[in-house]
């Protein structure tokens, strides 16, 4: 297969190669705190304020989200105008996990293990989620020059300081206790020959603490904890979407309403305690940026736990990984996972110009790529889309030969199969949607603001404050699915339901109308559409 690069790019490839020998060893300047603020403001697109609309109606109202966000808060209920019997439901569980990725597995392993008679619904299979496509790895302060203390204090700095502190803590405190958990379960981290984890820096980190598996630790994370779920025995009810919260009269949250995705059938789901772990917003595809995130990344969990009273948290901010794919098109908005740069690659423009450091925190990468891009002229055209050459061939330089291909062997033989020889030849990046910063507010031990109702992942918001730290989404699944499991698997033994009721969503609608908002849209999404106009959608 011969290099499907331009002319063009070919020619910007010779300034990137004549420079690459006496970036060996160098270390770019790292910005002032005021350059980094400024970046922000000028280039991150949480600051295009035109891509944002007001929250009418709801705990948030008076907010702003992005627009497309908005439209699915203040969507029409998929079960409008339904008569539907809550008396005699399709299943009766002690915990219902809605959600089959890490955060959801990681929390029904846990509800089992608490003795919970548990029951996990996913709207695609288990393990269709972002945990199976992290690829860098997971931060955990476990070695001796390391601590809880110095991990808080990147995740702090990284988040601008936006913070829940309570949920900083119990992520890095809880931290070494998950890897341990993880590694005791099976998950085949890279270790020397010692038997010692490798560990690496991400960005914005002041120690290496990221333990991987390769370039596919969320695989090998999310492989181990589905064969736990199966070797427990815990049901999984697939293909089948939570759709609504139930509650109870008390205003618990008490079960919810499922549907069949192949044969739109709804089905109801009582359950003492309820574990909302849907994941994250991707495939909203804010500001027409193009994602990493797995086909189902729809922001459902924000959109039932809002509508059941549940207040979001920072529900404006989005990140934007700094390099996702901008050429060829098989892959575009595809994660190159950030281990990349932690391995020596750097970013250089069209010119051969090395334009900042590597591995500043994500949300000022990003604007930085976009700022060479947009206002400096300096990105490199492809029949795709611009970017910014990630400069890979540096990896074996420093490393020695054989390196990229033993540590980052999925990025690797990613590009291979478009003919990209990335242990040769630069790629060309630019940032993609990846994660949902923020989300429902949660308390410590994982509940919402709705009694009964625990958040678990990427659905929650605060814990990362206004920026994450690579390696933190899958620590956080891991902790805060671990916890909710646990405090929902403890607390389904107290609870006493009362009758069900569905009159939350009845009042939410009559709330949109009385603020003059007519649905344009049927929420929670479930799925992108990505079909041309004119053609029918099923579900
Ligand atoms: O770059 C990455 O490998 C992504 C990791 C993360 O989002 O934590």
């Amino acid at each position: 297969m011969s290099l499907p690069y331009t002319a063009e790019m070919m020619e910007s490839i010779k300034k990137v190669e004549a420079g690459r020998a006496a970036r060996i060893g160098f270390e770019p300047r790292r910005m002032t705190a005021d350059e980094k603020t400024a970046l922000l403001q000028a280039f991150h697109p949480d600051y295009n304020l035109d891509s944002f609309e007001e929250i009418k109606v709801g705990p948030n109202a008076g907010q702003k989200a992005p627009k497309e966000l908005v439209e699915i808060l203040q969507g029409e209920s998929r079960i409008k105008g339904m008569d539907l019997d809550l008396t005699n439901p399709d299943y009766d569980v002690d915990v219902l996990v809605i959600g089959g990725g890490g955060a959801g597995a990681s929390a029904a392993i846990e509800a089992n293990e608490a003795g919970a008679n548990v029951m996990i619904v996913t709207k695609l299979r288990i393990g269709d989620a972002n945990t199976m496509m992290a690829e860098g790895g997971i931060q955990a302060a476990d070695k001796e020059n390391d601590s809880p203390a110095q991990h808080y204090l990147d995740v702090m700095g990284g988040g601008h300081f936006a913070n829940v502190p309570e949920l900083v803590e119990k992520l890095v405190c809880d931290g070494p206790i998950a890897i341990n958990w993880l590694d005791k379960l099976g998950v085949l981290f890279d270790k020397d020959e010692d038997g010692r984890m490798v560990t690496t820096h991400g960005g914005g980190t002041s120690r290496k603490r990221m333990h991987a598996a390769a370039d596919y630790s969320g695989a090998e994370i999310m492989r181990t904890l589905r064969d736990e779920v199966i070797n427990r025995q815990i049901p999984v009810v697939d293909f089948t979407a939570a759709i609504e919260i139930i509650k109870d009269t008390d205003g618990k949250a008490a079960g919810a309403v499922l549907m069949n995705m192949e044969t739109n059938e709804i089905l109801i789901a009582r359950a003492k305690t309820v574990v909302i772990a849907t994941g994250g917003a991707g495939r909203m595809h804010y500001q027409g940026f193009p994602t990493s995130n797995h086909y189902g990344a729809t922001a459902d969990g924000l959109v039932m736990a809002y509508r059941a009273g549940a207040p979001l948290l920072y529900q404006d901010t989005l990140q934007y990984h700094p390099t996702g794919v901008a050429f060829p098109s098989q892959i575009y908005g595809a994660l190159v996972t950030e281990k990349v740069r932690s391995m020596g690659a750097m970013f250089v423009n069209a010119e051969g110009e090395v334009f900042m450091h590597p591995l500043e925190t994500r949300d000022v990468a990003a604007s930085g790529i976009i700022r060479e891009c947009k206002e400096r002229g300096k990105g490199v055209h492809t029949p795709v889309a611009d970017g910014i050459w990630l400069d890979t061939p540096m990896i074996d330089m420093i490393h020695g030969e054989g390196t990229l291909e033993k540590r980052l062997p999925g990025m690797l033989r990613m590009y291979l199969r478009c003919g990209i020889d990335m242990r040769k030849v630069p790629i060309v990046i630019y940032p993609t949607l990846h994660y949902q910063n923020g989300g429902i507010k949660v308390a410590v031990n994982g509940m919402s603001e709705v009694e009964n109702l625990y958040v678990a992942g990427e659905a929650i918001g605060g814990i990362h404050g206004r920026n994450r730290l690579m390696g933190n989404s899958l620590l956080d699944i891991i902790v805060f699915g671990r916890n909710a499991g646990q405090q929902a698997g403890a607390k389904c033994k107290e609870v006493e339901l009362k009758e069900l009721t569905l009159s939350h969503v009845d009042d939410y609608s009559k709330m949109l109308a009385d603020a003059g908002i007519e649905p344009s849209v049927v929420s929670p999404k479930l799925l992108p559409d990505y079909r041309p106009e004119g053609v029918t959608r099923l579900i």
